[in-house]
């Protein structure tokens, strides 16, 4: 059996720099036309200069893959001029709340200062892409960041939200009622709940930000995904780590899923028996939903088992060791 796609897009990920940027993007090279790359470096990419010099980095270590990378600005207090030179380099500008996740420390402490920025994005139309948590229990924290989200697509109805990587059933309904407010999902949201993470005995490569939610969250998930919903685009979120910073001492948050992120979404939908909507999550939603074209590419997917390795240099994967029932081919 054969699947073709065409033009995937992973619409969040995690590149990194130097070392790590060379091990892990080609393997988002060969399964995506083009993904959105996340700005949470260790200086984080808040210029314009810094945007070149890491898209040029990106392009180096892509090597002769056809790929595009979307380029994202680290959230700040921008000015006109700024985002106004920025915006034909950029897809976005992506948000996120000071020290909810990795190298977030630069992020936005006060949302009441944040409105003069939005204003300008929203007159230029570059998308904000949100790291939507609070600071609360970390249970609740999606949930609670709502009231942020209503805030701003109700201030601001003319500017593309996107709510990245969203693991709820309040986050998918609250989805529904605007119009300029689309979202991500990863792989792993949908394949896994909070007892995978710590239910038995605990699972540094599955601790991730947000974390896994409860059953009923995955449910709606899944149900949200698989039945189609046409403002929901994948975003892998696939976040690398050495294994020294996950399994150790004070786990760092991240799931590495890209090199086995087309196979597991196949599997998915074909358990599921839809399959026909695998194209829509896989990029037309956000050919849609941010009005670009991306390169053209075809991948084939063959139902040939294979075993996912390991690790991959210093980092171990998504599914590391278990058997896969699709290959890209
Ligand atoms: O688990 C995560 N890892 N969530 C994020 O939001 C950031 C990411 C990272 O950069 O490691
Ligand atoms: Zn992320």
């Amino acid at each position: 059996m054969k699947i073709e796609l065409n033009s995937p897009l992973d619409m969040h990920l995690h590149l990194r720099e130097a070392e790590m940027l060379k091990l892990v993007a080609p393997f988002s090279a060969q399964s995506f036309a083009g993904a959105v790359v996340m700005p949470n470096l260790i200086s984080p990419v808040d210029s314009l200069q810094k945007i070149k010099d890491y898209r040029n980095a990106i392009m180096t270590a892509c090597g002769k893959e056809n790929f595009e990378p979307y380029m994202t600005l680290f959230f700040r207090s921008y000015k006109r001029t700024e985002l106004a030179a920025a915006k034909e380099h950029i897809i976005g500008v992506k948000l996120y709340p000071a020290g909810i996740t990795t190298q977030s420390e630069k992020g936005v402490k006060d949302f009441d200062s944040i409105q003069e920025t939005l204003h300008i994005m929203e007159e230029l139309q570059i998308p904000l892409l949100i790291h939507g948590e609070s600071n609360g229990f970390v249970m609740e924290r999606e949930r609670e960041f709502l009231t942020v989200y209503q805030e701003i697509a109700t201030n601001f109805p003319n500017l593309h939200i996107i709510m990245e990587h969203i693991t709820t059933t309040a986050a998918i309904e609250f989805l529904e009622k605007y119009e300029n407010v689309s979202a991500t999902v990863t792989l792993h949201h949908l394949m896994l709940t909070l007892d995978d993470v710590v239910g038995d005995l605990l699972q540094p490569h599955l601790f991730c930000k947000p974390i896994a939610k409860t059953p009923a969250d995955l449910q709606a998930l899944r149900q949200a995904v698989l039945g189609g919903n046409r403002k929901i685009m994948f975003g892998s979120d696939s976040a690398p780590h050495p294994r020294h910073k996950k399994e150790c001492v004070g786990c760092a948050a991240g799931v590495f899923s890209s090199p086995v992120a087309l196979p597991l979404l196949v599997q998915i939908f074909e358990e599921e028996d839809c399959l026909d909507k695998l194209q829509a999550f896989i990029s037309d939603n956000a050919r849609e939903r941010y009005g670009i074209t991306p390169l053209e590419k075809r991948l084939t997917l063959t139902d040939t088992p294979w075993q996912v390795p390991q690790a991959y240099g210093d980092v171990r994967p998504f599914y590391a060791e278990k058997q896969l029932r699709w290959s890209i081919s």
